[in-house]
């Protein structure tokens, strides 16, 4: 597989200043999970699923000597990534299938492998591109039963919208946490498991509309235009406030849990 594919056949669409417009709270777990990082000095870096580089550019701020990669499948994040850090190395791949070139002393993945699909599959195949002694660092969101996630499937199978949102995955990807620990246990020499809920204070009229729009609710509204479109977003933004109703100042709040996974192998 050549390490760099051509970007049409990706496919990976995502709206960068969309995703970024709640940077600082989207950033505060992957600095969680950053700070958590095993002390060695990594040669080789890989950001998984890099996004616009913001974090690429703080691995390599934090290891300057390391050969830091970051990986990504959407054209307009890598173009904001390439932006952030001109002299980085960034490659358009769909995660799915793409190998590295060489074996690697830490991959780093923050909010992406919840859009991957069989995990069982994944984990050891991204444990296999390890170096001995290398860790994979994983945060992903678990909110699949959250009113944030359960409101996009359920109107996604509503009469007004199974026509064209029918086919739209659920993406219940992310497993539990003994299910990560039954399958990475025997693979490695450390673990660590944890999950935090975030309450994230957001401001703004239908902030969670927002919020959504950058990130789970975009495979639904790329297959909608025009007036359709609109009904979506306002009977979503419906759902929302009845599900996380402005408190007295206005604020909105939303819980928003995280899994957080650091597997090393032995030397
Ligand atoms: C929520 S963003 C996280 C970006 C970055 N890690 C961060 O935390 O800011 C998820 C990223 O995964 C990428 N992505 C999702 N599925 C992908 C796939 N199959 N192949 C390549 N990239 C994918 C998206 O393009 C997006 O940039």
């Amino acid at each position: 597989m050549p390490d760099h594919q051509d970007p049409k056949q990706i496919q990976v669409q995502w709206d960068a200043a969309q995703y970024l417009r709640f940077g600082g709270e989207r950033l505060r777990p992957a600095l969680d999970l950053m700070v958590h990082l095993p002390a060695q000095t990594p040669a080789r870096i890989l950001d998984l699923g890099c996004g616009a580089g913001n974090l690429t550019a703080l691995l390599q701020q934090r290891w300057p000597e390391a050969d830091v990669l970051g990986v990504d499948g959407s054209e307009d994040m890598l173009a904001k990534a390439r932006a952030n850090l001109p002299r980085g190395r960034f490659i358009a791949a769909d995660l799915n299938r793409w190998t590295p070139e060489h074996k690697l002393d830490l991959i780093y993945t923050n909010a992406t492998l919840q859009w991957l699909p069989d995990h069982e599959q994944l984990f050891p195949r991204l444990l296999s591109f390890l170096n001995p002694g290398g860790c994979l660092a994983v945060q992903m969101p678990i909110m699949h039963d959250a009113p944030l996630r359960l409101a996009q499937v359920e109107l996604a199978r509503s009469p007004a919208y199974a026509g064209v949102l029918g086919e739209v995955s659920e993406r219940r990807n992310v497993l539990d946490m003994g299910a990560y620990y039954d399958l990475l246990r025997p693979r490695v020499t450390a673990l660590d498991i944890w999950q935090t809920t975030y309450l994230h204070i957001l401001k703004g009229a239908d902030p969670v509309l927002e919020w959504a729009s950058g990130s789970s609710l975009r495979p639904y509204l790329e297959k909608m235009e025009g007036e359709q479109l609109r009904n979506f977003r306002a009977d979503y933004a419906r759902r929302m406030q009845l599900a996380y109703p402005p408190r007295t100042d206005g604020s909105t709040l939303l819980p928003f849990q995280r899994m957080f996974i650091l597997a090393r192998l032995a030397e």
